[in-house]
């Protein structure tokens, strides 16, 4: 159970606001520190108070406060979006409720393997990139060409990193893959990663495919955590063997 905060006992007569949390029982030690650090996590605070379904739509601001690919007009894939934090950020930011009279209106497609909530200003469906015939799917609601592919799809964690680490990998090269048939050129494609040898081989790819490719770990991404994003921009037109 969460505790209130608690006063510092330096004598220094500050609070200390940290929410400590009880071990309770049937609870492991494990869910206590998630619960104790989700209690205590400045993004977690903000995205409660500006309406995001969750922290890691912070993740997808700051990289496009760099890159700036969510540009009004923008058509966009979100892959792996419930609950819907990055899908919540592309419709405002591609303006496709058409809010911004002046600016181009764009379209946001997601897709998650759980159902997602409506969000006003995207489409969205259930299904799971990795069956036979998913990127037929995609391409057929998507119904043209996208500016952007992006895609924080993660299994849930097995706790053996090195699986972990190659199922996130086959996700990714799944979305990468995708990216080539459906982008225009120019385009943009953004995807998580998890630090652990396999990514090499997605950067050669990228780095094919695209003018620059950078790894990113946005300030929003946890520290102890081995993610990192993998931003590919100048996407330089699909080849003959696509
Ligand atoms: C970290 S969450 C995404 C959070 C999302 N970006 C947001 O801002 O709300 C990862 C998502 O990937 C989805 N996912 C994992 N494997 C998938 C698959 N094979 N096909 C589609 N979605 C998948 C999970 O269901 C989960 O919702």
């Amino acid at each position: 159970m969460a505790k209130k905060p608690t006063k510092n006992t330096s004598g220094r007569g500050q609070r200390d606001l940290t929410v400590k949390v009880k071990t309770a029982r049937g609870r492991k030690l494990s869910s206590t520190n998630w619960l104790q650090r989700q209690l205590n996590d400045p993004y977690v605070k903000r995205a409660k108070a500006e309406g995001y379904r969750g922290r890691a739509a912070y993740k997808i601001l700051e990289l496009d406060d760099k890159y700036r690919f969510l540009v009004p007009g923008a058509r966009i894939v979100d892959l792996g979006c419930a609950p819907g934090g990055w899908l919540q950020v592309a419709v405002k930011r591609a303006n496709t409720l058409g809010e911004r009279k002046s600016k181009a209106q764009g379209y946001v497609l997601g897709v998650d393997l759980q159902e997602v909530e409506p969000i006003a200003g995207a489409e969205i469906h259930q299904l799971d990139f990795l069956e036979d015939d998913a990127d037929i799917k995609v391409r057929e609601w998507l119904g043209g060409t996208a500016d952007v592919v992006m895609s924080d799809m993660a299994a849930s964690a097995s706790g053996h990193k090195q699986t972990d680490h190659m199922r996130i990998m086959a996700l990714c090269e799944a979305a990468a893959h995708f990216s080539f048939d459906v982008l225009t050129e120019g385009g943009t494609f953004v995807a998580k990663v998890l630090a652990g040898g396999a990514e090499g081989d997605l950067q050669k790819l990228l780095k094919q495919r695209f003018k620059k490719v950078a790894n990113v770990k946005p300030p929003a991404s946890r520290s102890d955590s081995s993610e990192k994003f993998v931003v590919a921009t100048g996407f330089k037109g699909s080849d003959e063997s696509d």
